[in-house]
């Protein structure tokens, strides 16, 4: 490869998760800034839910396609990001686009910069459920941007073995963890004190604190019905539980969460909340309930045992840990899984172990690391992360 002076590298994202997991890499570019100008770009797929994250991590975008509307079709996303990215392309040519994930914006920008020749470089390549259909459509969207990229930052080893299985060349594949760990790493403080003024106000004293999060695509009707009446038949029948659930913006995930969950003593519904205020919660909790991939990174680091709310999961490192179980979408399933939790304390120790299968904190530095060797700034390859499982 050429050897190049100084690298144009963009980042782009265009959801909370997404943005929460590229703000340290932002940070690590950005203190590389005698090799690399950074330029951030967002798609804005999301809105008010991508702001919080901006303003904490303090990122401010070059570029805002601000594309996100009510209700908004999966069409709609890929078609004005697609555009929108192509113009921003156009203009600044970067040498590199990183992008992030399994959102529609992470394909949609991974084919823009494809269109235009740009080498693209996938943070948080390699996961696989198998299923084309489950998430959705994330599933599809993840391994579409690995047909696009160049470079993999996979952030585990069974990461890296999907991908060598569907054929991608060993050499272009690093695996680096999970940049979400990192974040972890500046959020959680013992004597943190909510941002969240209704978090602020909520009597934890006494109680197990169950952190409720939902709102996949593949779960809206029946599946996130199923869901909800399983967290208020659970907190009904163990007075000492509490549910707080951070509520989705998605009107389709708010209808049916305040209509099941509403006029529940025991349940918190409360709007979303910022990074830092889900990870210290999550740190504060008893244990957590989710359909959400970040939070099956998240919570298992802080030794909290997940019920996943899905029937697959494309993160099975903490299942084999033992920290994280498939409690599927059928509401006897999901109660049966919490009630052994909430019942034995030998089955709840064996879950609420801290383990680290996902990452150690480092995973930006060691993909900035590939970035510089990759083109030319640097002659070494940097070492993997080597996960506790597998
Ligand atoms: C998207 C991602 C999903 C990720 C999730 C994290 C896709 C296809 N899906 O799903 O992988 O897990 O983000 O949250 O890329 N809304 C607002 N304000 C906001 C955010 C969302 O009002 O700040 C509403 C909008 O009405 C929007 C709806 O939520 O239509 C759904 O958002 P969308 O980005 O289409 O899908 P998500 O389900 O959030």
């Amino acid at each position: 490869m050429d050897t190049i002076r100084k690298l144009k590298a963009a980042v782009i994202f265009g959801t909370r998760p997404d943005a929460v997991k590229m703000a340290s890499l932002v940070k690590e570019l950005k203190m590389n800034s005698s090799s690399i100008d950074t330029i951030v770009c967002v798609t804005a797929q999301h809105r008010q839910m991508l702001d919080q994250v901006l303003d904490i991590f303090n990122l401010v975008p070059g570029y805002d396609l601000d594309i996100m509307q009510e209700r908004q079709s999966l069409e709609h996303i890929t078609t004005k990001a697609l555009e929108g990215m192509a113009s921003v392309f156009e203009k600044e040519r970067p040498d590199i686009v990183l992008v992030h994930g399994d959102t529609t914006t992470c394909f949609a920008a991974s084919l823009a910069a494809f269109y235009k020749k740009i080498k693209v470089g996938h943070v948080e390549a390699g996961l696989r459920t198998f299923d084309k259909y489950y998430p959705f459509p994330e599933e599809i969207n993840r391994r579409l941007a690995g047909v696009l990229a160049d470079f993999h930052f996979a952030p585990t080893p069974l990461n890296k073995e999907n991908l060598l299985r569907e054929g991608v060349n060993e050499k272009s594949i690093y695996v680096t963890g999970n940049t979400v760990i990192d974040a972890l790493k500046t959020t959680v403080r013992e004597d943190y004190i909510f941002h969240d003024e209704k978090l602020r106000s909520i009597d934890f004293a006494g109680k197990r604190l169950i952190v409720v999060e939902a709102h996949r695509r593949e779960n809206l009707g029946p599946p996130m019905e199923n869901i909800c009446k399983a967290v208020k038949a659970i907190t009904e029948r163990y007075e000492d539980t509490i549910a707080v659930y951070p509520v989705h913006l998605n009107p389709a995930v708010r209808e049916t969460a305040w209509s099941i969950l509403g006029d529940c003593p025991g349940v918190h519904l409360i709007d979303p909340i910022d990074v830092q205020d889900m990870h210290n919660l999550i740190d504060r909790s008893y244990m957590v309930m989710t359909d959400s991939g970040g939070l099956q990174e998240e919570a298992p680091a802080l030794g909290k045992p997940v019920l996943v709310l899905r029937n697959e999961t494309e993160r099975p490192e903490a299942v084999e840990a033992g920290t994280v179980a498939l409690a599927g979408t059928c509401m006897d399933g999901i109660i049966a899984l919490a009630s052994r939790l909430l019942e034995s304390k030998d089955e709840y120790n064996r879950m609420a172990r801290a383990v680290n299968p996902y990452g150690d904190g480092n995973a930006s530095k060691r993909i900035v690391k590939a970035i510089l060797y990759e083109f030319g700034l640097s002659n070494e390859r940097p070492a993997e992360f080597r996960s506790q499982v597998r």
